[in-house]
Protein backbone atom coordinates (compact mmCIF):
# COMPACT_ATOMS: atom_id res chain seq x y z
CA UNK A 1 0.00 0.00 0.00
CA UNK A 2 2.61 2.05 1.00
CA UNK A 3 4.89 1.68 -1.79
CA UNK A 4 2.17 1.77 -4.27
CA UNK A 5 0.80 5.09 -2.83
CA UNK A 6 5.03 6.36 -3.17
CA UNK A 7 4.81 5.89 -6.98
CA UNK A 8 1.61 7.61 -7.21
CA UNK A 9 3.33 10.51 -5.74
CA UNK A 10 6.26 10.30 -7.94
CA UNK A 11 3.67 10.08 -11.23
CA UNK A 12 1.09 12.58 -10.43
CA UNK A 13 1.87 16.18 -9.84
CA UNK A 14 0.51 17.45 -5.92
CA UNK A 15 -2.54 19.24 -7.30
CA UNK A 16 -4.14 16.29 -8.71
CA UNK A 17 -3.57 14.08 -5.86
CA UNK A 18 -5.19 16.96 -3.71
CA UNK A 19 -7.86 16.46 -6.03
CA UNK A 20 -8.13 12.99 -6.13
CA UNK A 21 -7.95 12.80 -1.85
CA UNK A 22 -10.93 15.20 -1.44
CA UNK A 23 -13.01 14.15 -4.36
CA UNK A 24 -12.47 10.22 -2.41
CA UNK A 25 -13.13 11.78 0.77
CA UNK A 26 -16.54 13.46 -0.86
CA UNK A 27 -17.80 10.44 -1.96
CA UNK A 28 -17.45 8.42 1.10
CA UNK A 29 -19.05 10.92 3.39
CA UNK A 30 -22.02 11.16 1.17
CA UNK A 31 -22.70 7.43 1.15
CA UNK A 32 -22.07 7.59 4.74
CA UNK A 33 -23.83 10.41 5.36
CA UNK A 34 -27.01 8.66 3.40
CA UNK A 35 -26.72 5.48 5.42
CA UNK A 36 -26.59 7.35 8.43
CA UNK A 37 -30.17 8.64 7.79
CA UNK A 38 -31.40 5.32 6.44
CA UNK A 39 -30.23 3.71 9.88
CA UNK A 40 -32.43 6.15 11.59
CA UNK A 41 -35.62 4.85 10.07
CA UNK A 42 -37.28 6.82 7.04
CA UNK A 43 -34.86 8.47 4.50
CA UNK A 44 -34.65 12.23 4.91
CA UNK A 45 -33.60 12.70 1.54
CA UNK A 46 -36.06 11.11 -0.36
CA UNK A 47 -39.66 12.42 -0.81
CA UNK A 48 -42.90 10.74 -1.43
CA UNK A 49 -46.51 10.27 -0.33
CA UNK A 50 -47.37 10.38 3.66
CA UNK A 51 -46.20 7.02 5.56
CA UNK A 52 -47.06 5.43 8.54
CA UNK A 53 -45.28 3.11 10.40
CA UNK A 54 -45.63 -0.76 9.33
CA UNK A 55 -47.83 -0.58 6.73
CA UNK A 56 -46.26 2.24 4.71
CA UNK A 57 -47.75 4.17 2.00
CA UNK A 58 -50.51 1.43 1.73
CA UNK A 59 -53.37 3.33 2.45
CA UNK A 60 -52.99 6.46 0.14
CA UNK A 61 -51.55 3.34 -2.40
CA UNK A 62 -54.59 1.83 -2.26
CA UNK A 63 -57.09 4.72 -2.68
CA UNK A 64 -55.43 6.28 -5.75
CA UNK A 65 -54.86 2.45 -7.29
CA UNK A 66 -56.49 3.83 -10.08
CA UNK A 67 -55.09 6.92 -11.06
CA UNK A 68 -51.53 5.52 -10.06
CA UNK A 69 -50.10 7.64 -13.06
CA UNK A 70 -51.40 10.58 -12.02
CA UNK A 71 -51.08 10.22 -8.44
CA UNK A 72 -47.29 9.94 -8.85
CA UNK A 73 -46.93 12.84 -10.99
CA UNK A 74 -48.53 14.98 -8.48
CA UNK A 75 -46.24 13.58 -5.55
CA UNK A 76 -42.96 13.94 -8.13
CA UNK A 77 -44.21 17.86 -9.21
CA UNK A 78 -44.35 18.38 -5.65
CA UNK A 79 -41.09 16.65 -4.92
CA UNK A 80 -37.73 19.16 -4.48
CA UNK A 81 -35.64 16.08 -6.57
CA UNK A 82 -38.16 14.81 -8.91
CA UNK A 83 -38.32 11.89 -7.24
CA UNK A 84 -40.30 9.62 -4.75
CA UNK A 85 -39.90 6.85 -2.40
CA UNK A 86 -43.03 4.41 -2.19
CA UNK A 87 -42.71 2.06 1.03
CA UNK A 88 -45.69 -0.32 2.03
CA UNK A 89 -46.53 -3.55 3.32
CA UNK A 90 -46.25 -6.34 1.15
CA UNK A 91 -44.32 -4.76 -1.87
CA UNK A 92 -40.84 -3.92 -2.60
CA UNK A 93 -39.64 -0.57 -1.90
CA UNK A 94 -40.11 1.50 -5.04
CA UNK A 95 -37.86 4.23 -6.20
CA UNK A 96 -39.76 6.30 -8.81
CA UNK A 97 -38.01 9.33 -10.80
CA UNK A 98 -38.64 12.14 -13.04
CA UNK A 99 -35.28 13.39 -12.58
CA UNK A 100 -33.29 13.54 -15.82
CA UNK A 101 -29.83 13.13 -14.41
CA UNK A 102 -31.14 10.25 -12.37
CA UNK A 103 -32.28 8.81 -15.46
CA UNK A 104 -28.96 9.33 -17.35
CA UNK A 105 -27.51 7.30 -14.20
CA UNK A 106 -29.52 4.87 -14.21
CA UNK A 107 -29.75 4.00 -18.04
CA UNK A 108 -26.17 4.98 -19.05
CA UNK A 109 -23.74 5.87 -16.58
CA UNK A 110 -24.39 2.71 -13.48
CA UNK A 111 -25.99 1.19 -16.53
CA UNK A 112 -25.05 -2.27 -14.80
CA UNK A 113 -26.43 -1.66 -11.32
CA UNK A 114 -29.67 -1.88 -12.84
CA UNK A 115 -30.65 -4.70 -14.88
CA UNK A 116 -34.40 -5.73 -15.23
CA UNK A 117 -34.10 -8.01 -12.35
CA UNK A 118 -35.76 -11.46 -11.41
CA UNK A 119 -39.17 -9.66 -10.57
CA UNK A 120 -39.61 -8.33 -13.71
CA UNK A 121 -38.64 -11.39 -15.78
CA UNK A 122 -40.43 -13.50 -13.71
CA UNK A 123 -43.61 -11.46 -14.69
CA UNK A 124 -42.96 -12.04 -18.94
CA UNK A 125 -40.89 -15.16 -17.88
CA UNK A 126 -43.18 -17.44 -19.26
CA UNK A 127 -44.50 -15.58 -22.44
CA UNK A 128 -40.70 -14.42 -23.26
CA UNK A 129 -38.61 -16.44 -22.13
CA UNK A 130 -34.94 -15.42 -22.16
CA UNK A 131 -36.16 -13.51 -25.48
CA UNK A 132 -33.72 -9.88 -25.48
CA UNK A 133 -37.05 -7.88 -23.77
CA UNK A 134 -36.77 -10.24 -20.64
CA UNK A 135 -33.13 -11.11 -20.55
CA UNK A 136 -29.76 -9.27 -18.76
CA UNK A 137 -25.80 -9.37 -18.79
CA UNK A 138 -24.51 -11.59 -21.68
CA UNK A 139 -27.20 -13.14 -22.95
CA UNK A 140 -29.46 -9.41 -23.08
CA UNK A 141 -25.52 -8.16 -24.92
CA UNK A 142 -25.73 -11.36 -27.52
CA UNK A 143 -28.94 -10.72 -28.80
CA UNK A 144 -28.82 -7.28 -28.50
CA UNK A 145 -26.01 -7.51 -31.28
CA UNK A 146 -27.61 -9.96 -33.48
CA UNK A 147 -31.02 -8.03 -33.58
CA UNK A 148 -29.41 -4.42 -34.56
CA UNK A 149 -29.08 -6.14 -38.35
CA UNK A 150 -32.88 -5.66 -38.53
CA UNK A 151 -32.58 -2.25 -38.03
CA UNK A 152 -29.89 -1.05 -40.78
CA UNK A 153 -30.95 1.70 -43.39
CA UNK A 154 -31.12 -0.87 -46.17
CA UNK A 155 -33.83 -2.93 -44.19
CA UNK A 156 -35.64 0.56 -42.98
CA UNK A 157 -35.88 0.89 -46.78
CA UNK A 158 -36.93 -2.12 -47.86
CA UNK A 159 -39.22 -2.77 -44.48
CA UNK A 160 -41.26 0.91 -46.28
CA UNK A 161 -41.77 -0.43 -49.79
CA UNK A 162 -42.58 -3.84 -49.21
CA UNK A 163 -44.78 -3.93 -45.96
CA UNK A 164 -45.76 -0.66 -45.06
CA UNK A 165 -47.01 0.15 -48.97
CA UNK A 166 -48.93 -3.01 -48.70
CA UNK A 167 -50.37 -3.00 -45.28
CA UNK A 168 -51.32 1.16 -45.96
CA UNK A 169 -52.62 0.73 -49.37
CA UNK A 170 -53.93 -2.71 -49.85
CA UNK A 171 -56.05 -2.91 -46.45
CA UNK A 172 -56.16 0.13 -43.81
CA UNK A 173 -56.86 3.11 -46.59
CA UNK A 174 -59.52 0.86 -47.99
CA UNK A 175 -60.94 0.43 -45.01
CA UNK A 176 -61.37 3.58 -44.16
CA UNK A 177 -62.84 4.05 -47.25
CA UNK A 178 -65.56 2.10 -47.16
CA UNK A 179 -66.17 3.41 -43.57
CA UNK A 180 -66.21 6.91 -45.30
CA UNK A 181 -68.76 5.78 -47.49
CA UNK A 182 -71.03 3.83 -45.00
CA UNK A 183 -70.88 6.71 -42.99
CA UNK A 184 -69.55 4.36 -39.99
CA UNK A 185 -67.60 5.06 -37.03
CA UNK A 186 -64.33 3.09 -37.10
CA UNK A 187 -62.04 1.81 -33.61
CA UNK A 188 -58.72 3.99 -34.68
CA UNK A 189 -56.66 1.94 -31.87
CA UNK A 190 -58.24 -1.38 -33.25
CA UNK A 191 -56.98 -0.51 -36.25
CA UNK A 192 -53.83 0.73 -35.74
CA UNK A 193 -52.90 -2.35 -33.31
CA UNK A 194 -54.01 -4.79 -36.26
CA UNK A 195 -51.77 -2.60 -39.06
CA UNK A 196 -48.90 -3.07 -36.18
CA UNK A 197 -49.33 -6.43 -35.71
CA UNK A 198 -49.35 -7.82 -39.21
CA UNK A 199 -46.26 -5.39 -39.53
CA UNK A 200 -44.12 -6.80 -36.87
CA UNK A 201 -45.27 -10.15 -38.00
CA UNK A 202 -43.82 -9.61 -41.53
CA UNK A 203 -40.33 -8.13 -40.46
CA UNK A 204 -40.13 -10.86 -37.43
CA UNK A 205 -41.62 -14.24 -38.55
CA UNK A 206 -41.57 -13.38 -42.51
CA UNK A 207 -45.39 -14.09 -42.38
CA UNK A 208 -48.66 -12.11 -42.86
CA UNK A 209 -51.36 -13.48 -40.04
CA UNK A 210 -53.62 -10.54 -41.59
CA UNK A 211 -55.22 -9.29 -38.66
CA UNK A 212 -56.06 -6.27 -40.75
CA UNK A 213 -57.89 -8.13 -43.26
CA UNK A 214 -61.51 -7.80 -42.48
CA UNK A 215 -62.24 -10.65 -45.17
CA UNK A 216 -59.68 -13.39 -43.26
CA UNK A 217 -60.42 -14.87 -39.80
CA UNK A 218 -59.35 -14.01 -36.91
CA UNK A 219 -55.77 -15.22 -36.41
CA UNK A 220 -55.20 -17.59 -33.34
CA UNK A 221 -51.48 -16.26 -32.67
CA UNK A 222 -52.72 -12.56 -32.59
CA UNK A 223 -55.65 -14.11 -30.47
CA UNK A 224 -52.77 -15.87 -28.26
CA UNK A 225 -50.45 -12.41 -28.27
CA UNK A 226 -53.54 -10.39 -26.73
CA UNK A 227 -54.96 -12.74 -23.92
CA UNK A 228 -50.83 -13.45 -22.76
CA UNK A 229 -50.25 -9.95 -22.87
CA UNK A 230 -53.10 -8.66 -21.30
CA UNK A 231 -52.20 -11.27 -18.73
CA UNK A 232 -48.62 -11.01 -17.69
CA UNK A 233 -50.05 -6.92 -17.53
CA UNK A 234 -52.57 -7.61 -15.09
CA UNK A 235 -49.10 -9.98 -13.04
CA UNK A 236 -47.35 -7.12 -12.81
CA UNK A 237 -49.97 -4.36 -11.48
CA UNK A 238 -51.71 -7.31 -8.98
CA UNK A 239 -51.38 -5.38 -5.57
CA UNK A 240 -49.69 -9.10 -3.92
CA UNK A 241 -47.86 -10.94 -6.38
CA UNK A 242 -48.42 -13.96 -4.19
CA UNK A 243 -51.96 -14.43 -6.02
CA UNK A 244 -50.89 -15.33 -9.43
CA UNK A 245 -48.10 -17.13 -8.45
CA UNK A 246 -50.73 -19.59 -6.36
CA UNK A 247 -52.71 -19.50 -9.55
CA UNK A 248 -50.06 -20.38 -12.21
CA UNK A 249 -48.58 -23.21 -9.79
CA UNK A 250 -52.24 -24.56 -10.04
CA UNK A 251 -52.72 -23.80 -13.34
CA UNK A 252 -56.23 -22.23 -12.79
CA UNK A 253 -58.17 -19.01 -13.87
CA UNK A 254 -56.19 -16.33 -15.82
CA UNK A 255 -53.15 -18.36 -15.10
CA UNK A 256 -54.93 -21.73 -16.86
CA UNK A 257 -55.21 -19.24 -19.95
CA UNK A 258 -52.12 -17.44 -20.03
CA UNK A 259 -50.32 -21.11 -20.24
CA UNK A 260 -52.92 -22.24 -22.96
CA UNK A 261 -51.49 -18.54 -25.02
CA UNK A 262 -48.55 -19.09 -24.62
CA UNK A 263 -48.50 -22.98 -25.31
CA UNK A 264 -50.18 -21.90 -28.90
CA UNK A 265 -47.44 -19.14 -29.52
CA UNK A 266 -44.47 -21.25 -28.97
CA UNK A 267 -46.11 -24.32 -30.78
CA UNK A 268 -46.45 -21.46 -34.06
CA UNK A 269 -43.08 -20.30 -33.90
CA UNK A 270 -41.72 -23.77 -33.90
CA UNK A 271 -44.29 -24.75 -36.69
CA UNK A 272 -42.17 -21.78 -38.55
CA UNK A 273 -38.71 -22.46 -37.74
CA UNK A 274 -39.30 -26.05 -38.89
CA UNK A 275 -41.09 -25.11 -41.87
CA UNK A 276 -38.06 -22.87 -42.52
CA UNK A 277 -35.43 -25.26 -41.76
CA UNK A 278 -37.51 -27.62 -44.65
CA UNK A 279 -37.46 -25.07 -47.11
CA UNK A 280 -33.83 -24.13 -46.97
CA UNK A 281 -32.96 -27.79 -46.93
CA UNK A 282 -34.97 -27.91 -50.19
CA UNK A 283 -32.84 -25.29 -51.63
CA UNK A 284 -36.25 -22.94 -51.31
CA UNK A 285 -36.37 -19.32 -49.13
CA UNK A 286 -32.96 -17.31 -49.89
CA UNK A 287 -34.66 -14.46 -50.56
CA UNK A 288 -35.82 -13.91 -47.61
CA UNK A 289 -35.03 -11.43 -45.17
CA UNK A 290 -36.91 -11.27 -41.89
CA UNK A 291 -35.72 -11.90 -38.29
CA UNK A 292 -36.10 -15.80 -38.15
CA UNK A 293 -35.00 -16.55 -41.55
CA UNK A 294 -31.43 -14.02 -40.22
CA UNK A 295 -31.44 -16.50 -36.79
CA UNK A 296 -31.86 -19.74 -39.06
CA UNK A 297 -29.31 -19.10 -41.39
CA UNK A 298 -26.77 -18.03 -37.92
CA UNK A 299 -27.05 -21.75 -36.54
CA UNK A 300 -28.83 -20.27 -33.09
CA UNK A 301 -30.69 -23.24 -31.08
CA UNK A 302 -34.49 -23.68 -32.04
CA UNK A 303 -35.26 -22.64 -28.22
CA UNK A 304 -33.02 -18.94 -28.81
CA UNK A 305 -34.54 -18.05 -32.02
CA UNK A 306 -38.39 -18.90 -30.62
CA UNK A 307 -37.60 -16.47 -27.54
CA UNK A 308 -35.83 -13.98 -29.51
CA UNK A 309 -38.68 -13.41 -32.41
CA UNK A 310 -41.51 -13.75 -29.45
CA UNK A 311 -39.38 -10.77 -27.80
CA UNK A 312 -39.85 -8.29 -31.30
CA UNK A 313 -43.16 -9.18 -31.57
CA UNK A 314 -44.02 -7.87 -27.84
CA UNK A 315 -41.72 -4.83 -28.83
CA UNK A 316 -43.35 -3.90 -31.94
CA UNK A 317 -46.61 -4.89 -31.50
CA UNK A 318 -48.66 -1.94 -29.80
CA UNK A 319 -46.18 0.64 -29.22
CA UNK A 320 -46.44 2.63 -32.37
CA UNK A 321 -50.30 1.64 -32.55
CA UNK A 322 -50.85 3.35 -28.77
CA UNK A 323 -48.62 6.49 -29.78
CA UNK A 324 -50.56 6.94 -32.88
CA UNK A 325 -53.82 6.43 -31.13
CA UNK A 326 -53.01 9.59 -29.30
CA UNK A 327 -51.60 11.34 -32.06
CA UNK A 328 -54.87 11.25 -34.13
CA UNK A 329 -56.87 12.09 -31.35
CA UNK A 330 -54.71 15.24 -30.19
CA UNK A 331 -54.76 15.94 -33.86
CA UNK A 332 -57.65 15.51 -34.70
CA UNK A 333 -58.62 18.87 -31.62
CA UNK A 334 -56.08 21.08 -33.58
CA UNK A 335 -57.25 21.73 -37.00
CA UNK A 336 -54.31 24.43 -37.59
CA UNK A 337 -51.72 21.91 -37.09
CA UNK A 338 -53.32 18.93 -38.98
CA UNK A 339 -53.41 21.74 -42.25
CA UNK A 340 -49.77 22.01 -41.09
CA UNK A 341 -49.22 18.19 -41.68
CA UNK A 342 -51.21 17.27 -44.38
CA UNK A 343 -49.34 20.76 -46.04
CA UNK A 344 -46.01 19.09 -45.12
CA UNK A 345 -46.90 15.49 -46.17
CA UNK A 346 -48.56 16.64 -49.47
CA UNK A 347 -45.53 18.60 -50.39
CA UNK A 348 -43.11 16.01 -49.91
CA UNK A 349 -45.00 13.78 -51.72
CA UNK A 350 -45.15 16.36 -54.43
CA UNK A 351 -40.95 17.03 -54.21
CA UNK A 352 -40.45 13.47 -53.39
CA UNK A 353 -41.57 12.63 -56.95
CA UNK A 354 -38.72 9.87 -57.73
CA UNK A 355 -37.05 9.61 -54.55
CA UNK A 356 -36.24 7.26 -52.06
CA UNK A 357 -39.63 7.34 -49.82
CA UNK A 358 -37.68 6.56 -46.95
CA UNK A 359 -36.05 9.46 -47.71
CA UNK A 360 -39.20 11.39 -47.80
CA UNK A 361 -40.62 10.50 -44.52
CA UNK A 362 -36.97 11.32 -42.77
CA UNK A 363 -37.75 15.12 -44.10
CA UNK A 364 -40.86 15.54 -42.56
CA UNK A 365 -40.09 17.03 -39.56
CA UNK A 366 -42.81 18.98 -38.51
CA UNK A 367 -44.75 15.63 -38.05
CA UNK A 368 -42.03 14.29 -36.55
CA UNK A 369 -41.92 17.00 -33.95
CA UNK A 370 -45.94 16.27 -33.51
CA UNK A 371 -45.11 12.79 -32.89
CA UNK A 372 -42.71 13.56 -30.39
CA UNK A 373 -44.94 16.04 -28.64
CA UNK A 374 -48.24 13.36 -28.79
CA UNK A 375 -45.76 10.34 -26.96
CA UNK A 376 -44.04 13.24 -24.27
CA UNK A 377 -48.17 13.98 -23.25
CA UNK A 378 -49.09 10.06 -23.67
CA UNK A 379 -45.71 7.74 -24.05
CA UNK A 380 -46.49 4.58 -25.10
CA UNK A 381 -44.06 3.42 -22.16
CA UNK A 382 -45.64 5.40 -19.73
CA UNK A 383 -43.15 3.76 -16.77
CA UNK A 384 -40.07 0.94 -17.01
CA UNK A 385 -38.32 -0.54 -13.93
CA UNK A 386 -35.50 -2.07 -13.03
CA UNK A 387 -34.25 -3.71 -9.81
CA UNK A 388 -30.31 -2.68 -8.01
CA UNK A 389 -28.22 -5.08 -7.81
CA UNK A 390 -26.14 -3.30 -5.19
CA UNK A 391 -26.93 -0.10 -2.72
CA UNK A 392 -26.29 3.30 -4.38
CA UNK A 393 -26.94 6.40 -4.16
CA UNK A 394 -28.93 8.26 -6.83
CA UNK A 395 -27.16 11.98 -7.84
CA UNK A 396 -30.12 13.66 -6.79
CA UNK A 397 -29.10 11.61 -2.98
CA UNK A 398 -31.82 9.61 -3.19
CA UNK A 399 -30.74 6.18 -1.55
CA UNK A 400 -30.96 2.81 -2.96
CA UNK A 401 -31.26 -0.33 -1.51
CA UNK A 402 -30.29 -3.84 -3.26
CA UNK A 403 -33.16 -5.26 -4.34
CA UNK A 404 -35.30 -1.49 -4.54
CA UNK A 405 -37.48 -1.36 -7.36
CA UNK A 406 -36.17 1.94 -9.48
CA UNK A 407 -38.27 3.22 -11.96
CA UNK A 408 -38.17 5.87 -14.26
CA UNK A 409 -41.58 7.37 -15.46
CA UNK A 410 -41.91 8.86 -19.17
CA UNK A 411 -45.54 9.60 -17.68
CA UNK A 412 -44.70 11.96 -15.50
CA UNK A 413 -41.81 13.49 -17.08
CA UNK A 414 -43.27 14.77 -19.85
CA UNK A 415 -45.74 16.76 -17.43
CA UNK A 416 -42.79 18.53 -15.53
CA UNK A 417 -42.48 21.93 -15.51
CA UNK A 418 -39.04 22.15 -15.02
CA UNK A 419 -38.48 19.69 -17.52
CA UNK A 420 -40.79 21.60 -20.14
CA UNK A 421 -41.84 25.12 -18.82
CA UNK A 422 -45.38 26.43 -17.62
CA UNK A 423 -47.61 25.59 -21.03
CA UNK A 424 -46.34 21.66 -20.39
CA UNK A 425 -49.77 20.68 -20.64
CA UNK A 426 -50.26 21.94 -24.33
CA UNK A 427 -49.79 20.19 -27.37
CA UNK A 428 -47.39 22.35 -28.91
CA UNK A 429 -44.94 20.11 -31.46
CA UNK A 430 -42.85 23.92 -31.91
CA UNK A 431 -41.08 23.18 -29.13
CA UNK A 432 -39.84 20.68 -31.14
CA UNK A 433 -38.37 22.38 -33.33
CA UNK A 434 -35.73 24.87 -34.24
CA UNK A 435 -34.40 27.00 -37.25
CA UNK A 436 -37.75 28.34 -37.97
CA UNK A 437 -39.29 24.97 -38.40
CA UNK A 438 -36.93 23.51 -40.58
CA UNK A 439 -34.26 21.47 -38.20
CA UNK A 440 -35.54 19.20 -35.30
CA UNK A 441 -34.22 20.41 -31.72
CA UNK A 442 -31.79 18.19 -29.71
CA UNK A 443 -33.53 17.00 -26.53
CA UNK A 444 -31.92 14.84 -24.58
CA UNK A 445 -32.74 11.45 -24.29
CA UNK A 446 -32.93 11.41 -20.75
CA UNK A 447 -35.45 14.15 -20.31
CA UNK A 448 -37.79 12.04 -23.12
CA UNK A 449 -36.94 8.74 -22.59
CA UNK A 450 -40.19 7.77 -24.33
CA UNK A 451 -37.78 5.18 -26.34
CA UNK A 452 -35.49 4.47 -23.19
CA UNK A 453 -32.11 5.24 -23.11
CA UNK A 454 -28.73 4.54 -23.19
CA UNK A 455 -27.15 0.86 -23.98
CA UNK A 456 -30.74 -0.50 -23.76
CA UNK A 457 -32.37 2.23 -25.82
CA UNK A 458 -35.24 0.59 -27.94
CA UNK A 459 -34.28 -0.63 -30.78
CA UNK A 460 -36.91 -0.35 -33.05
CA UNK A 461 -36.98 3.36 -32.80
CA UNK A 462 -36.09 4.37 -36.39
CA UNK A 463 -38.32 1.46 -37.92
CA UNK A 464 -41.33 2.62 -35.46
CA UNK A 465 -40.48 6.49 -37.16
CA UNK A 466 -41.15 5.18 -40.39
CA UNK A 467 -43.85 3.72 -39.64
CA UNK A 468 -46.15 5.88 -37.44
CA UNK A 469 -44.96 8.96 -40.22
CA UNK A 470 -46.22 6.75 -42.71
CA UNK A 471 -49.45 6.06 -41.03
CA UNK A 472 -50.15 9.30 -39.99
CA UNK A 473 -48.85 11.20 -43.61
CA UNK A 474 -51.36 8.45 -45.45
CA UNK A 475 -54.17 8.85 -43.52
CA UNK A 476 -54.33 12.36 -42.88
CA UNK A 477 -53.74 13.11 -46.63
CA UNK A 478 -56.95 11.15 -47.86
CA UNK A 479 -59.26 11.45 -44.33
CA UNK A 480 -60.39 13.54 -41.77
CA UNK A 481 -60.87 12.46 -38.13
CA UNK A 482 -63.12 13.02 -35.40
CA UNK A 483 -63.76 11.75 -32.32
CA UNK A 484 -67.55 9.74 -32.64
CA UNK A 485 -69.49 11.99 -29.79
CA UNK A 486 -67.33 15.18 -29.70
CA UNK A 487 -64.99 15.87 -26.43
CA UNK A 488 -67.54 15.11 -23.92
CA UNK A 489 -64.74 13.40 -21.51
CA UNK A 490 -61.52 13.40 -22.14
CA UNK A 491 -59.94 10.01 -23.17
CA UNK A 492 -58.05 7.58 -20.18
CA UNK A 493 -54.86 6.31 -20.78
CA UNK A 494 -54.87 2.80 -19.35
CA UNK A 495 -51.11 2.13 -18.26
CA UNK A 496 -50.76 -2.02 -19.04
CA UNK A 497 -47.55 -2.92 -20.77
CA UNK A 498 -48.21 -0.45 -23.18
CA UNK A 499 -50.68 2.67 -22.92
CA UNK A 500 -53.71 1.47 -23.88
CA UNK A 501 -57.14 4.28 -24.56
CA UNK A 502 -59.67 3.10 -22.66
CA UNK A 503 -62.85 2.05 -24.66
CA UNK A 504 -60.93 2.67 -28.07
CA UNK A 505 -60.99 5.29 -29.93
CA UNK A 506 -64.19 5.74 -31.95
CA UNK A 507 -63.33 8.12 -34.94
CA UNK A 508 -65.87 9.52 -37.65
CA UNK A 509 -64.40 8.99 -41.30
CA UNK A 510 -64.66 11.56 -44.04
CA UNK A 511 -62.29 12.50 -47.35
CA UNK A 512 -59.85 15.12 -47.11
CA UNK A 513 -61.13 17.79 -49.89
CA UNK A 514 -58.12 19.58 -51.32
CA UNK A 515 -55.54 21.78 -49.90
CA UNK A 516 -55.70 25.38 -51.72
CA UNK A 517 -53.11 27.19 -52.93
CA UNK A 518 -52.37 28.86 -49.38
CA UNK A 519 -52.27 25.17 -47.85
CA UNK A 520 -56.05 25.79 -46.27
CA UNK A 521 -58.53 23.09 -47.01
CA UNK A 522 -60.98 23.51 -49.69
CA UNK A 523 -64.63 23.61 -48.81
CA UNK A 524 -63.68 24.15 -44.92
CA UNK A 525 -63.11 20.52 -44.87
CA UNK A 526 -62.38 19.87 -40.96
CA UNK A 527 -65.10 22.83 -39.70
CA UNK A 528 -67.41 20.73 -42.39
CA UNK A 529 -66.63 17.92 -40.09
CA UNK A 530 -66.79 19.20 -37.24
CA UNK A 531 -70.69 19.95 -37.42
CA UNK A 532 -71.18 16.00 -38.79
CA UNK A 533 -69.47 14.66 -35.42
CA UNK A 534 -71.33 17.07 -33.03
CA UNK A 535 -74.69 16.81 -34.79
C1 LIG B 1 -43.42 4.31 -30.59
C2 LIG B 1 -42.93 3.10 -30.63
C3 LIG B 1 -42.00 2.49 -29.62
C4 LIG B 1 -41.70 2.90 -28.36
C5 LIG B 1 -42.20 4.12 -27.61
C6 LIG B 1 -40.76 1.94 -27.83
C7 LIG B 1 -40.22 2.00 -26.55
C8 LIG B 1 -39.34 1.07 -26.04
C9 LIG B 1 -38.86 1.04 -24.68
C10 LIG B 1 -39.29 2.02 -23.58
C11 LIG B 1 -38.03 0.00 -24.57
C12 LIG B 1 -37.31 -0.46 -23.30
C13 LIG B 1 -38.16 -1.49 -22.62
C14 LIG B 1 -37.46 -2.17 -21.50
O1 LIG B 1 -36.24 -2.37 -21.54
O2 LIG B 1 -38.15 -2.55 -20.56
C15 LIG B 1 -37.94 -0.64 -25.86
C16 LIG B 1 -37.13 -1.73 -26.13
C17 LIG B 1 -37.15 -2.39 -27.33
N1 LIG B 1 -37.86 -2.06 -28.46
FE1 LIG B 1 -39.09 -0.47 -28.65
N2 LIG B 1 -40.51 0.98 -28.77
C18 LIG B 1 -41.24 1.28 -29.89
C19 LIG B 1 -41.31 0.55 -31.05
C20 LIG B 1 -40.56 -0.56 -31.33
C21 LIG B 1 -40.63 -1.32 -32.56
C22 LIG B 1 -41.55 -1.00 -33.75
C23 LIG B 1 -39.75 -2.35 -32.44
C24 LIG B 1 -39.41 -3.46 -33.41
C25 LIG B 1 -40.11 -3.93 -34.33
C26 LIG B 1 -39.12 -2.23 -31.15
C27 LIG B 1 -38.15 -3.07 -30.67
C28 LIG B 1 -37.59 -3.00 -29.42
C29 LIG B 1 -36.65 -3.98 -28.91
C30 LIG B 1 -36.11 -5.20 -29.65
C31 LIG B 1 -36.36 -3.59 -27.59
C32 LIG B 1 -35.43 -4.27 -26.61
C33 LIG B 1 -34.11 -3.56 -26.61
C34 LIG B 1 -33.16 -4.09 -25.55
O3 LIG B 1 -33.59 -4.57 -24.52
O4 LIG B 1 -31.95 -4.01 -25.81
N3 LIG B 1 -39.63 -1.14 -30.51
N4 LIG B 1 -38.75 0.03 -26.73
Amino acid sequence: MASSFSVLTFFLPPSLLLFMFFFSFFLILRVFVARFIWSNGRCFTCHGPEMHPFIGCLIPFYRNRRRLLDWFTELLAASPTQTIVLERLGARRTVVTANADNVEYMLKTNFDNYPKGKPFTDILGDLLGCGIFNADGELWHTQRKLASHEFTTRSLREFVVKTLDAETNERLLPILSSACKDRRTVDMQDLLRRFAFDTVCKVALGTDPGFLDPSLPMSDLAAAFEVASGICARRGAALVSAVWKVKRTLGVGSEGRLRASVRLIHESVMGLIRRRKEEAAAGKGAERSDLLSRLISGGHSDEVIRDMVISFVMAGRDTTSAALTWFFWLISRQPEIEREVVREAADRADRGQGLDRYQELKEMKFLEACLCESMRLYPPVAWDSKHAARDDVLPDGTEVRRGDRVTYFPYGMGRMERLWGKDWMEFEPRRWLEAEGRELARVSAYKFAVFQAGPRVCLGKEMAFVQMKYIAAAVLRHFELRRAGGEQRPPVLVPLLTAHMAGGLKMVVRERRELDSTGRLRGGGCDRLETIVNS
